[in-house]
């Protein structure tokens, strides 16, 4: 049989066609616009997804026995605010998880409600990409659009609406809403009431590998599939990577190098803590997961390689980058504001440090080095949790680099485990569909039978130890910037 998984990314959709050994068969990637209408928002358009996945589907496909699809399941970026009137129109761009448009709601949020209620109710506290501040924005901003919303959802259940008809979501990107009450794995109702919302305006909650129903016969008909495809309910897009390379069961950790930055530590115990500085999440796997959040990740090489430098030639860039742990130049990689540990959507970018002999190849290796730095001040939260690690997972397109997985390892002291595919989520949504299909007991047997790591990236004592010293000097960097971000 096969399965699909679906990575409705913020770039693109990734769709990956997997057979039932958990051999990858096809990988098709299918772009959209993403726009920044003022400085700091972030929006797309759901149809734009829906059209992409649905063509991914079909090239995808293409060359093999289609009545063999079994199941479709998702990774999908979280938060993003998808809102339906009665008639299922959607009602405004989608506004996504890298969106600041919420500064004012989420100091509403934590300040007059607070922390302490927050976390009660939800394991969280309010960042500004999270859902439940883009509702109140709606709700000040576009009162007529608020008045209309029948359905709330998230970016890949509005595809799995589309495909079945089922108004649902999933436990881990239900998570991401600020409207979950992740320890019990239910809506908050406490929430609904602060936002200004009903219960039943939200969608059917499953966990990841559950089947939310079958495909509708007119979204069978069009992918030449047949009507009995089981889809999943899947897995916001961090918990399925964390399901595609194996990140399950307890005290496991992945690193995703995408367009967000993101470590995510599993975890068999619900916990939080103290300052919520790291999200407390339900995971794909029925148990739970920590995790920092880095808005500005592998775009942060993307931004430096395509737009300021002008190459599209990354690892010829890279090549040239010699002194590893012995750079001058700093970056600090808050390109859209930045959510773990700072929480600062009005956080900007910086490099410092340059003199007359700072190279290309220097400023180049500091936006990588900013990118690892800034992943080690979410571990060192999770290492005042008394979480120990020794090793990571890694994935995304970040992880395709050499250099940057060397820079991840020492910068971080982790021994980084590298997966046979670094494509996370997609590979996570194609095992969730197999679990919900019965192909496999539990996602953690999916786990075991299907991931293998083909390299260990260790760090070098040396090398780690100046990138320490490094690190502290980083450390200085974001308090002293902080109050002219402000201004
Ligand atoms: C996680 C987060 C991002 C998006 C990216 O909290 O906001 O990783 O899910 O797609």
């Amino acid at each position: 049989m096969f399965y699909i998984g679906i990575d409705l990314g913020t770039s693109a959709v990734k769709l990956l066609l997997m057979d039932s050994d958990g051999k990858i068969v096809n990988i098709v990637s299918k772009e959209y616009p993403l726009y920044f209408p003022q400085p700091g928002w972030s929006e797309q358009n759901p149809q734009d997804w829906y059209e992409a996945t649905v063509l991914g589907i079909k090239e995808l496909i293409r060359d093999v026995d289609k009545s063999q699809v079994a199941g479709i399941s998702f990774g999908g970026q979280m938060h993003g605010l998808v809102i339906l009137d009665e008639d299922d129109n959607v009602i405004r761009p989608a506004i996504l998880w890298n969106d600041g448009r919420t500064g004012a709601e989420t100091e509403y949020l934590n300040r007059v409600i607070g922390k302490e209620k927050l976390s009660a109710y939800t394991a969280n506290i309010a960042f500004a990409g999270f859902t439940a501040p883009k509702l109140l924005w709606v709700k000040d901003k576009e009162p007529e659009n608020f008045a209309k919303i029948a359905k709330i959802m998230l970016p890949k259940d509005y595809i799995a609406y589309k495909l079945t008809g089922v108004h649902c979501t999933d436990v881990s990107d239900a998570s991401g809403m600020l409207l979950f009450d992740v320890k019990n794995r239910q809506w908050s109702k406490e929430m609904c009431d602060i936002c200004g919302i009903q219960v039943s305006q939200l969608a059917k909650c499953y966990e990841s590998y559950e089947a939310v129903g079958t495909l509708l016969p007119q979204a069978a008909q069009e992918l030449g599939v047949p009507a009995s495809v089981k889809v999943a309910a899947g897995a916001g897009d961090n918990a399925a990577a964390a399901v595609g390379t194996g990140t399950v069961g307890d005290n496991m950790c992945n690193i995703s190098l995408g367009t967000s930055g993101t470590i995510f530590i599993s975890s068999k115990q619900f916990g939080v803590d103290s300052h919520n500085a790291l999200h407390s999440f339900a995971h794909a796997d029925g148990s739970y997961h920590l995790m920092g959040c880095m808005l500005s990740a592998a775009s942060c090489n993307k931004w430096w390689m395509d737009e300021i430098i002008g190459t599209k030639d990354y690892a010829t860039e890279q090549q040239s980058i010699q002194k590893l742990g012995e750079n001058h130049v700093y970056f600090l990689p808050y390109l859209m504001g930045e959510r773990s540990p700072h929480n600062n959507p009005d956080a900007r970018a910086v490099f410092l440090g340059m003199s007359m002999d700072t190279t290309r190849a220097d400023m180049t290796q500091a936006v990588l080095e900013g990118v690892a730095f800034a992943l080690r001040d979410s571990l060192e939260v999770a290492k005042s949790l008394g979480i120990r690690l020794e090793r990571t997972k890694i994935c995304g397109g970040g992880a395709r680099s050499p250099l940057w997985k060397k820079i991840v390892a020492n910068v971080l002291n982790l021994k980084v485990d590298v997966p046979e595919s670094e494509e996370g989520p997609s590979m996570g949504g194609a095992m969730l569909a197999a679990v919900a299909c019965g192909e496999y007991k539990s996602v953690e047997e999916a786990a075991e039978r299907i991931v293998k790591v083909v390299e260990t990236v260790e760090p070098e004592p040396e090398l780690a130890a100046r990138y320490e010293e490094r690190y502290q000097y980083f450390k200085e960097i974001y308090p002293a910037c902080k109050p002219l971000f402000h201004a």
